[in-house]
């Protein structure tokens, strides 16, 4: 097997929803057969911010695996797993926390970001400072070649090769210098128009059943302008038609639009049209989700059985960095 590795995780702080579906799960999926994939929930990533209350942690780490499982990661195919149960992770951050300077972390843009945005919550922790130390521990304990990730994260990647270099430059040539694997996302608009995200409230979860998805869409925002039934709309305008973009056939696209352009169709008509599609799209995820949440045993079975196997990887890279450093 000389496929090359990929690996990516998602922090565990909060249910799955369709704009991480769309954007990166879904083509975790398509990595599948042509690379060696390491996939995982990163719940100690999410101590980072929700100290306070780890609790809800747990549940995250739960709705992550399934949705993942749900959604098409194989686990025949790839190496999915909890990063908690893989102890490694702990031990190869520290040592990397030794040789990473303090300016390389302050300087993350997002560090600082955070700091501002997220008023509620202290976060001037050494945890969080040490966000991207722990993220090229999870990368590089794999020895791990790309990382599919969104342009947003490109910045943590950075800070990663920097840290890699550094210590294959310090102590012996043992890590390849992990790549950022960018793929053309569709952008996912929430039911407000703003990205969508948790922490907008404007989310569509996996999680949601139907007749919540339902509501969800036949209250979402459409062009502000179309007050009226009889109202001419622009689609570029709605958020609703970008997600006919991701979600319906080329000839509904233009049925839509033209329909908005025209007043020819009123909202809820264009609407009605999205939610068939998105149902058609969520079904076997959600049948399969059922599945797994009435079967906790298999769940528990599959994150067990692939952590053993990334376990005894990251093992194999643990002897080898203490060798590096002359600590073996
Ligand atoms: N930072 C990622 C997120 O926001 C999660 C993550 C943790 C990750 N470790 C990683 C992603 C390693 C890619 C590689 O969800």
């Amino acid at each position: 097997m000389n496929k090359e590795r990929v690996l990516s995780g998602m922090q565990a702080s909060g249910k799955l929803h369709i704009g991480n579906l769309v954007g990166a799960l879904k083509n975790w999926v398509a990595l599948q057969d042509k690379y060696d994939c390491f996939y995982f929930v990163a719940d100690w990533h999410a101590l980072t911010t929700g100290y306070e209350k780890p609790s809800a942690i747990k549940e995250s780490t739960m709705d992550l695996l399934v949705n993942f499982l749900a959604a098409g990661l194989d686990p025949d195919k790839s190496t999915i797993f909890i990063q908690s149960m893989v102890p490694q992770h702990a031990e190869l951050h520290l040592l990397l926390s030794m040789i990473t300077p303090l300016g390389w972390l302050e300087r993350v843009p997002t560090y600082k970001e955070k700091q501002e945005q997220i008023q509620d919550k202290d976060l001037s922790t050494y945890g969080f400072l040490g966000y991207p130390v722990l993220q090229t521990a999870d990368i590089i304990i794999y020895r791990a070649k790309h990382v599919p990730v969104g342009i947003d994260q490109l910045p943590h990647l950075e800070l990663s090769r920097e840290i890699t270099r550094r210590f294959n430059y310090l102590y012996k040539e043992i890590f390849p210098e992990p790549e950022g694997l960018l793929t053309e996302f569709p952008k996912v608009p929430g039911t407000d128009g703003r990205k969508m995200s948790k922490s907008y409230g404007n989310a569509v979860y996996l999680s949601d059943p139907p007749e919540v998805v339902e509501k969800k869409i036949l209250t979402m925002m459409t062009d502000p302008a179309r007050k009226r039934r009889t109202d001419k709309g622009n689609p570029d305008l709605s958020p609703v038609h970008q997600l006919h973009r991701i979600f319906s056939s080329k000839e509904e696209i233009e049925y839509v639009a033209d329909g908005c352009r025209t007043a020819g169709i009123g909202c809820i008509d264009c609407k009605r049209i999205l939610i068939k599609n998105v149902f058609a799209y969520l079904e076997p995820i959600w049948k399969k989700r059922n599945e797994l949440i009435s079967n906790p045993d298999t769940l528990f079975d599959i994150a067990k059985k692939g952590s053993d196997k990334a376990r005894h990887e990251a093992e194999k890279t643990m002897q080898m960095a203490s060798e590096a450093m002359g600590l073996a």
